[in-house]
């Protein structure tokens, strides 16, 4: 069985897609079997694991192969287009040079599932014919990762607070919040901190409620809890955060410490605090901060690999300055590794 941990924050632009594919692909690298599932229509995930040619060429735009769905809003076309057939396992992208991750490429079409799942999320079972919608998105990810033997799958997400996130949310095992230190993603944890005691009561509802239960799809009864947050893109000078950027970040702490795990913990988002303990962190302070990549992230996008396994080649780059940004890409390698670690080891000691 796969764990989900899901991207979120309906602020844009705060590096969910980013942090989903650098992290993802260092999980591989620790040996878990790690499944990237795109479900933002936007698809950034998929253009960054595919490339944007390769994007616009790709089987997985099509839709199917030889029967199988290539990506997920195929694979939930079944149960959204009220198909005879029931959802199949998606037919999962293997990425090149590392063998144990695999992308469940996005769509553009998942945006226009967005109103009748918010239906079917309104009524809750009380309409015969919408009932197997607030299960199929786990049933279709829980299938695709057996079929795969995955042992976790990280969802990027739009930035909304729609039907499908409300979804994603609710259904997944764990959840990480990216956030760039600014003033909106500061405004951004007041509007969580609302939306999170909400979801979470829809979804202990709907987990409860008989007709989704019985449904084709089962809504699961999860109980989704908070890894940790990120903050990203800080001008570092001499190696630490710039005094406007450190101001921010001290705000995000605040935020979280005073409002958002406050929030959470009130629903039952939180872990126990020895379990963050045995993971070496704990929950108010970042899951991981990372620097602005700078450069990097233009060859990172254009060779479809993590920032910390470019290479020499892909860099462009020889002597004096290969060096220097080789130093570099050691430290964001120490940065996801840590993290990493940190996201295996708090799974573990929540499930002992
Ligand atoms: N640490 C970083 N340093 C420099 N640039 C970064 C960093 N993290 C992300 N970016 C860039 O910032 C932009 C936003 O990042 P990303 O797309 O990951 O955010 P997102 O939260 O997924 O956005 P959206 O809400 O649109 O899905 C991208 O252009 C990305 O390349
Ligand atoms: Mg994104």
């Amino acid at each position: 069985m796969a764990y989900l941990i899901s991207m979120f924050n309906h602020k844009g632009g705060v590096s969910k897609t980013t942090t989903a594919f650098n992290l993802g692909w260092m999980l591989a690298r620790k040996k878990k079997k790690v499944l990237l599932v795109d479900c933002d229509p936007q698809c950034n995930l998929t253009g960054m694991v595919l490339g944007l040619e390769d994007l616009e060429s790709s089987d997985s735009i099509q839709g199917t192969k030889d029967g199988k769905p290539l990506n997920i809003r195929e694979g939930l076309a079944p149960a959204f287009e009220s198909r005879p057939s029931l959802v199949k396992p998606v037919d999962c992208v293997a990425i090149p040079g590392n063998p144990k991750l695999f992308l469940m490429p996005g769509h553009i079409g998942l945006a226009e599932y967005e109103v009748t799942l918010g239906i079917a999320q309104e009524l809750s079972g009380s309409l015969v014919t919408l009932r197997n919608l607030p299960g199929s998105l786990r049933y279709l990810i829980d299938l695709t990762a057996n079929a795969y033997d995955i042992d976790l799958a990280i969802i990027d997400m739009s930035p909304s607070l729609g039907a499908v996130n409300q979804n994603l949310l609710s259904i997944s095992d764990y959840f990480i919040i990216p956030m760039h230190p600014d003033y909106f993603s500061t405004m951004a944890i007041n509007s969580l901190a609302n939306v999170f005691p909400k979801w979470r009561a829809w979804a202990k509802a709907a987990g409860e409620t008989p007709a989704l239960r019985a449904a084709e799809y089962p809504f699961p009864l999860s109980s989704p809890k908070f890894l940790g947050y990120v903050v990203q893109k800080y001008r570092p000078r001499s190696g630490a955060p710039s005094r406007a950027f450190q101001k921010w970040i001290d705000q995000l702490e605040d935020g979280v410490n005073d409002v958002l795990i406050p929030a959470l913990d009130e629903c039952g988002m939180v872990m126990a605090s020895e379990t963050y303990q045995k993971a070496g962190y704990s929950p108010d302070e970042p899951l991981l901060q990372m620097p602005d990549f700078n450069s990097l992230i233009a060859s990172s996008q254009e060779h479809q690999v993590p920032i910390f396994e470019l290479t020499a080649a892909q860099l462009e780059q020889k002597g004096r300055v290969l060096k220097i940004t080789q130093k570099s890409q050691e430290e964001f390698r120490e940065l996801f590794s840590a993290a990493a670690d940190r996201v295996i080891a708090a799974i573990d000691a929540d499930h002992n």
